[in-house]
């Protein structure tokens, strides 16, 4: 089984990222061949500072690195330095809807909030991620559920390069692998903690709503503190009557790693004040050796550079191989 999974560089990655991606990153490692990069190339699609792209790709790295990946046991390097990804991009956008492309949610919203320009590049971003993933013929994709269109959108794109350009491979058996999404099934969405209808997102929500892997516990605690709760006094799973209660419900079942029902029953007898408290213990308690081992690891820089090149390395082994037989199929460049 072959997983990949990619993040985009900030150091403020927040409690939905850790929750919905990064701690099951950790557990695909045992579960077949896991490959991850830290994609700084789509962190360009937006307006950002270039004295800050290395340093925040730094973090990221050693965010995920002190939740527990491990470059042993995963291939894990940073996007840029596997230049396979853009020339697949390229290459696959031939075979890539305008109109498909045109209706993403993702681009609609940023390209909603930008005050600048709106780069050709955020339009095309869910292509580079369709290569992120084709270029290894991943078939596995853990991601969060806001991702689900740009997962369908690959697998469509997997789908109209094996038609166009292997038309007599069986089903199932053409040059690109068609990958599936992997979500959680609790904490596949977490919501902002002020709007419990938004989902958490360092770029979308509220300050005071967004809980950071690597904010001190007193802030975490005083955000959950102020999480917006609902009417009534039951702290029960209902999505739709009470958006706040059911996203601590999903936080506090997430990290314990327990189910709702097991939630329900240990705060049958508590107030929203008790169990806000301890849904920011909980939280505070998972993040706390994430922190500690972030603060040992961060300082060595030219250690994240030796572990991207030697992931870039392993990586290139499997990306060279797929983009020879793409330029084959496409009848680009000279005969193999
Ligand atoms: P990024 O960096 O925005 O988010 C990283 C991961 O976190 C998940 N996530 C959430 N999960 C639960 N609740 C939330 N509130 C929440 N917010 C974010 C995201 O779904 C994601 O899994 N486009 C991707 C990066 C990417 C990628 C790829 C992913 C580039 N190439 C190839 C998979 C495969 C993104 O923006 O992630």
């Amino acid at each position: 089984m072959r997983i990949f999974s990619g993040i985009q560089p900030t150091g403020r990655k927040h409690l939905g990222n850790f929750i919905g991606a990064i701690e099951p990153y950790v557990h695909h490692q045992e579960r077949g061949e896991a490959i991850y990069c830290v994609v700084d190339l789509h962190a360009t699609t937006v307006p950002y500072e270039p004295a800050r792209m290395r340093t925040a790709v730094y973090d990221t790295a050693t965010i995920l690195l002190a939740a527990g990946l491990d470059p042993e046991r995963c291939i894990f390097f940073r996007q840029s330095d596997v230049p396979e990804h853009t020339e697949l991009s390229w290459l696959l956008a031939s075979v890539t809807a305008f109109g498909d492309l045109n209706r993403m949610h993702q681009f609609k919203e940023k390209a909603g909030a930008q005050r600048d320009l709106v780069s050709a590049s955020l339009f095309t971003y869910p292509v580079l991620m369709a290569a992120d993933v084709l270029a290894y013929r991943a078939e596995q994709v853990p991601v969060g559920d806001d991702q689900r269109q740009h997962i369908e959108l690959m697998r469509d794109i997997a789908i109209r390069f094996n038609a166009r350009f292997a038309p007599a491979a069986a089903d199932g058996a053409g040059p690109l692998v068609v990958p599936e999404g992997v979500y959680r099934e609790v904490g596949a969405r977490i919501m902002d903690l002020q709007e419990p209808t938004r989902k958490m997102s360092t770029t979308g929500g509220t300050e005071q709503g967004t809980v950071l892997v690597l904010d001190e516990p007193k802030t975490i605690e005083k955000k959950f503190k102020r999480a917006v709760t609902d009417s009534g006094a039951e702290i029960v799973h209902d999505r739709e009557q009470k958006p706040g209660i059911a996203n601590l419900i999903e936080v506090y079942a997430a990290v314990r790693g327990i189910s709702f029902d097991a939630v329900e029953a240990e705060f049958a007898d508590a107030r929203y004040g008790d169990f806000k408290v301890a849904t920011a213990a909980a939280v505070v308690e998972r993040l706390a050796p994430v922190q500690e081992r972030y603060a040992e690891l961060r300082a060595d820089e030219a250690g994240l550079e030796a572990i991207f090149a030697a992931g870039a390395e392993k990586a290139r082994a499997i990306t060279t191989q797929t983009l020879a037989d793409v330029r084959e199929l496409m009848g680009v460049g000279p005969v193999r």
